[in-house]
């Protein structure tokens, strides 16, 4: 049975919590910058799970193997790092690390600590409609590029223009609508189409310099991926692939839960729906087949594989964010 801990006490980790109990996960301890958060938290999950607000003290006591990370972007790499160097393996949300030098010094730590796991919490990415997306773009003849969507209102967005700058919409803590929902595009396009040519980012930015929504354009030697991404309104817009006479139909790029083809006599099929279930599911289900099975070549190999597309997501986003001027505080600490 795995045992995990958890940083971050938002609705997020409450999600993943439930995924990884319903598959026999124990979560032994919590971390939070407060104890009465901490307790509160934990009280929700039973009455042997450990508080904590001493970060070290949480690697070095909590008895677990593995901790999942959801705290505001510009934390995940000093935790995840902290972790690794406590023996811990690494669940940590999207977007793993705020750029490329963080990236690196990551995958040099775990090639010192070759037992250790770290995985990016990329959920749309396990999922299995995700990848009937990928078989179903490799039947088409010819590619002529995609018009994907991710536009959701944030309830953040109000405290922000009520003045306030929460996390997600701060320098400061490597937020904005890139790192927040367009990760998913760029995961979506990096996993369909490969590493694009040329990539440009036209952010909308707010007050102080953060991206609340924008476009991404992608250019491939013979198409075009257009991200259309944000924060401070919704989209109801289906996203599109196109083939020469066919075009796939995907509800939603990030929350997938319908795939149709549209034929050449302009005919739809369906050709698969998600079943209602925990977001979090399939990608806890992938974590723990690994962490269950640690020494198994193929283990290492699912790891390394997903890792060289987290690297090369962490390398898209920092690229966009260079071509629209968007930069976060932990790019000068990393340059350091
Ligand atoms: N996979 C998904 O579907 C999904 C959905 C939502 C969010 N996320 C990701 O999850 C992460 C957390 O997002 P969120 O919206 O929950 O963020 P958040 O509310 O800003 O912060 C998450 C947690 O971090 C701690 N925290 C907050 N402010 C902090 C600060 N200034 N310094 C140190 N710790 C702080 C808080 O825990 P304590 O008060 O207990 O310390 C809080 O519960 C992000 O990386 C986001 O991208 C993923």
């Amino acid at each position: 049975m795995i045992k995990f801990g958890i940083i971050g006490t938002n609705w997020i980790t409450k999600q993943f919590i439930e995924a990884a109990q319903s598959i026999g996960w124990r979560l032994t301890s919590v971390y939070s910058r407060k104890i009465a958060t901490a307790q509160q938290f934990a009280g929700q999950f039973g009455t042997t799970v450990n508080t904590y607000t001493d970060l070290p003290a949480f690697f070095d006591q909590g008895d677990f193997s593995v901790v999942y990370i959801a705290s505001p972007n510009s934390l995940h790499f000093s935790q995840s790092q902290q972790a690794l160097q406590a023996g811990k393996n690494v669940i940590v949300e999207k977007p793993s690390c705020s750029n490329p030098t963080e990236m690196k010094a990551i995958v040099k730590l775990l090639r010192q600590n070759p037992s250790l796991y770290y995985f990016e919490a990329a959920r749309h990415f396990h999922e299995p409609l995700f990848k009937k997306v990928a078989q179903q773009i490799r039947k088409f003849a010819i590619i002529q590029g995609a018009n994907l969507t991710y536009m959701k209102y944030s309830s953040r967005y109000d405290e922000f223009l009520a003045g306030a700058e929460p996390n997600v919409f701060s320098l400061d803590f490597s937020g904005g609508a890139l790192q927040d929902l367009g990760v998913y595009l760029v995961y979506n396009a990096i996993s369909w189409f490969g590493y694009p040519h040329q990539a440009i980012y036209y952010p909308q930015k707010l007050r102080n310099g953060i991206d609340g929504s924008g476009t991404a354009i992608l250019t491939y030697p013979e198409f075009k991926v257009v991200l259309n991404l944000g924060k401070t309104a919704n989209s109801y817009l289906p996203s599109e692939v196109y083939g020469l006479k066919e075009t796939l139909l995907l509800d939603n790029p990030a929350e997938l839960n319908k795939l149709t083809l549209m034929d050449e006599l302009h005919q739809s099929q369906q050709i698969a729906a998600a079943l209602p279930e925990n977001p979090m599911l399939a990608e806890v289900r992938d974590f723990n087949e690994i962490l269950l099975a640690p020494d198994k070549l193929s283990s290492k190999q699912q790891m390394e594989d997903w890792l060289a597309v987290s690297v090369q997501v962490n390398q898209l986003l920092a690229q966009l964010r260079h071509s629209a001027g968007i930069t976060f505080p932990a790019d000068e600490i990393a340059e350091v």
